[in-house]
């Protein structure tokens, strides 16, 4: 079922550069609105748009009770893969689907969700929509974030015609979520509890979430004097381009002396004239592990050795998800399931912070491989994910 509602979107925002891109509030995320809103509709649910933009599907919004929540994304990086958020979506909807053809009803309200700007692939705060839904950023600060063209949030909303008056703490939103679960692709080869590195090394097609790592967003801006290449003697220089390489490889260093992960995977210099010293060059640090006092000790790092202060752009602490909540997922899909940290932020994570009972289910990703075009999960996988979500909502919502 998911192949189907996969294939329904694999031509939305296909980058020539390979992958898909899926920015918030574009052209193809538009698109992925339209086709979440007609999805629902063809399930019978009821479908409207938050404050913050977050969609929402719901089968019996009047019943009693506060609702069990299914879902993720439908936003991708740059040149990102075609499971990381759909695939959670899609199952999602197919587990609703196969729910309401057998002739079940649920007792408590459901929602199927779609979360906006999951990967802050164009304003640089991920989990914006989840974010700004518990309150754990501030609207003027998240209307103010600027793309690569200047434009900053509050206008993309405005264009898309979502007012960005309404974003904002939604705390009745929230009260009304009475568990969330988010099934989504299995991202790199985490130990899994007997040893084993992933799903795949555990020859197991399906896994629960136990914690996700903390990890951080940095900027750092380093200021140059522009001149012209051909004229200034190297001895003359002030390059940031040198500083921000040396930045590079201190990030890289202090991650394998730390025993953690960090990366730059984005830079930014100015003006970017082939034939001029840069007037200034910015990094980006993203740092994860499973300990936090090592990963602001990586920045702190970088910091000392670049003699320059760096910018946080976002902070997530060590985020545990609910025990019930994954007991009573490992028990609707039959007990004994692997359990794995993930090094990847979600909307889960973010919930979960906000004190709502969460839980996550992975589906084996083969080479483990995400963020990239090569992320994949075979379509017999994809179904046992659907067949267990459709057995939590069963459990959970019965
Ligand atoms: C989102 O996928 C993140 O972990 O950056
Ligand atoms: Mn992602
Ligand atoms: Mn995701």
């Amino acid at each position: 079922m998911t192949d189907v509602l996969l294939s329904e979107l694999s031509d939305v925002g296909r980058d020539p550069a390979g992958g898909v891109t899926r920015f918030a509030w574009a052209t193809a995320e538009l698109e992925l609105r339209e086709w979440f809103a007609e999805r629902a509709a063809g399930l019978g649910l009821d479908v409207e748009t938050d404050g913050n933009g977050n969609l929402w599907a719901w089968w019996g919004a009047s019943l009693p009770g506060t609702a069990f929540v299914v879902g993720s994304h439908l936003d991708s990086v740059r040149s990102g893969g075609d499971f990381d958020g759909p695939l959670g979506v899609a199952s999602a909807f197919a587990a609703v689907e196969s729910l309401t053809a057998s002739g079940w009803m649920p007792s408590r309200p459901i929602a199927v969700v779609a979360f906006a700007d999951e990967e802050g692939g164009r304003f640089g705060l991920a989990c914006l929509g989840s974010r700004l839904l518990t309150g754990a950023v501030e609207p003027a600060r998240a209307l103010s974030l600027t793309d690569d063209d200047g434009t900053t949030l509050a206008e993309a909303m405005t264009a898309a015609g979502h007012d960005p008056r309404r974003v904002g703490h939604d705390a009745e939103r929230l009260a009304r979520i009475g568990a969330f679960v988010e099934l989504h692709i299995e991202q790199g080869r985490m130990p899994v509890a007997d040893g084993a590195r992933g799903l795949a090394g555990a020859g197991r097609p399906i896994g629960v979430a136990r914690e996700i790592w903390p990890h951080g967003r940095w900027r750092i801006d380093l200021t140059g004097v522009p001149d012209h290449s051909g004229t200034t003697a190297l001895a003359d220089r002030v390059d940031p381009v040198l500083a921000m390489a040396h930045g590079i490889v201190e990030v890289r260093r202090a991650a394998e002396d730390l025993g953690i992960l960090g990366t730059v995977g984005r830079v930014r210099v100015l003006p970017g004239a082939v034939n001029a010293i840069a007037a200034s060059a910015s990094l980006w640090i993203d740092a994860r592990g499973e300990d936090p006092r090592r990963v602001r000790e990586l920045v702190a790092q970088v910091e000392r050795s670049l003699g320059i202060e760096s910018a946080l752009e976002s902070w997530t602490d060590v985020t545990r998800f609910d025990a019930a909540l994954t007991a009573d997922v490992t028990a609707a899909v039959g007990g004994e399931v692997p359990s794995l940290p993930s090094g990847a932020g979600h909307d889960a994570g973010v919930l979960s912070l906000a004190g709502v009972p969460t839980a996550m289910l992975f589906v084996r990703n083969p080479t483990g491989v995400s963020h990239s075009p090569e992320e994949h999960a075979e379509g017999s996988d994809a179904e046992t994910g659907v067949a267990a979500l459709t057995a939590v909502v069963r459990r959970m919502a019965g």
